[in-house]
């Protein structure tokens, strides 16, 4: 079905219906209850130039709950390429140790540049601004789990637009599914006018606002993001636009809506927010497990996949 994940928008609706359904399927072993060892013998190989909590760890955690193992590295600093070795040398060294690799990268293109080097399966873990498929996926499956559907939710995009690379991936996704999307950000932060052009050319209605208060009595979820700090060219537009969007217990009481972020926060959700049942986003973030071992069964074990294989 699928050799690599580099973009979500490799995936047809089918696909990612298909990689939902194995996903639910793996909720009890991605959460100890059961136990498998669909992936004993086979070994990841993790590849991180940027910071991660989530995606390593439950990449980490999706693989050994599989019965496989990991190698790889987060910090390059102990790596060969503080003396110069590239990319593509350093992929093909993993792909020599393991049988797929995950990668992230500041740089936009890089997962698919190292998926034509390397002859293993290649899954991007977020290259610059550019795309984060599998917390698309997740995102998608954390919806699907909550309301069973993914089609005709509306759902608000909030934050930083321009350089969030899962609202990049997220908005093709929800296009697909054909679900509504608002985009509120500052309007130094709106989503880059090539994905609107695409969105726009696929029939999608989207609807641009700076204020929150636009859209918040006409969304099922709000996906909050980060101002991305890292991306921007200019430290001092960074401060004038942080704590542009903050959610706190008054924005969501008695609303009939799911908070969702990818995660990390830095002061876009007040802490108050995570004991109410509106609160999505630790759910959210367990379901990388599920997710990914998903994936990685499908592309390691099967390299294409059937809905019957086998599990345990
Ligand atoms: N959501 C996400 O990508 O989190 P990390 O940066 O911690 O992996």
């Amino acid at each position: 079905m699928f050799e690599n994940v580099i973009s979500i928008k490799d995936f047809k609706r089918e696909d990612i219906e298909f990689i939902l359904r194995e996903a639910e399927k793996m909720e009890p072993f991605a959460s100890g209850e059961k136990s498998s060892s669909a992936l004993r013998g086979k070994i990841l190989g993790m590849m991180f130039y940027e910071p991660s909590t989530r995606t390593r760890l439950s990449f980490e955690t999706a693989m050994k709950r599989l019965g496989g193992d990991v190698v790889g590295f987060a910090d390059t600093g102990a790596t060969s390429a503080v003396k110069g070795e590239s990319l593509a040398d350093t992929a093909m060294m993993l792909s020599a140790y393991s049988d797929a690799i995950v990668i992230r990268h500041n740089l936009e293109g890089a997962a698919r540049y190292i998926s034509d080097v390397v002859d293993v399966p290649v899954i991007n873990a977020g290259d610059g601004a550019g795309q984060h498929p599998t917390q698309t996926l997740l995102d998608l499956y954390t919806m699907k789990r909550f309301f069973g559907r993914i089609g005709s939710l509306r759902v608000a995009l909030v934050g930083d637009l321009k350089y969030g690379r899962t609202v990049h991936s997220l908005a093709y996704a929800l296009a697909v599914f054909g679900a509504s999307m608002s985009f509120v950000s500052p309007p130094v932060l709106r989503m880059p006018d090539n994905i609107i052009h695409d969105l726009r050319g696929a029939g999608v209605e989207v609807k641009e606002t700076e204020r929150l208060d636009d859209v918040i009595d006409e969304v099922d979820v709000l996906y909050v993001t980060r101002i991305q700090k890292e991306r921007f060219p200019d430290p001092e537009e960074y401060s004038r636009i942080r704590g542009a969007y903050h959610i706190d217990g008054s924005t969501v009481a008695d609303r009939d809506l799911i908070v969702m972020h990818p995660l990390p926060r830095i002061d876009e959700i007040s802490p108050e927010v995570d004991s109410l049942p509106q609160a999505m986003y630790f759910r959210q973030a367990f379901y990388g497990v599920p997710v990914r071992m998903a994936l990685l069964r499908l592309l390691i074990s099967e390299r294409g996949g059937s809905e019957n294989q086998k599990i345990v």
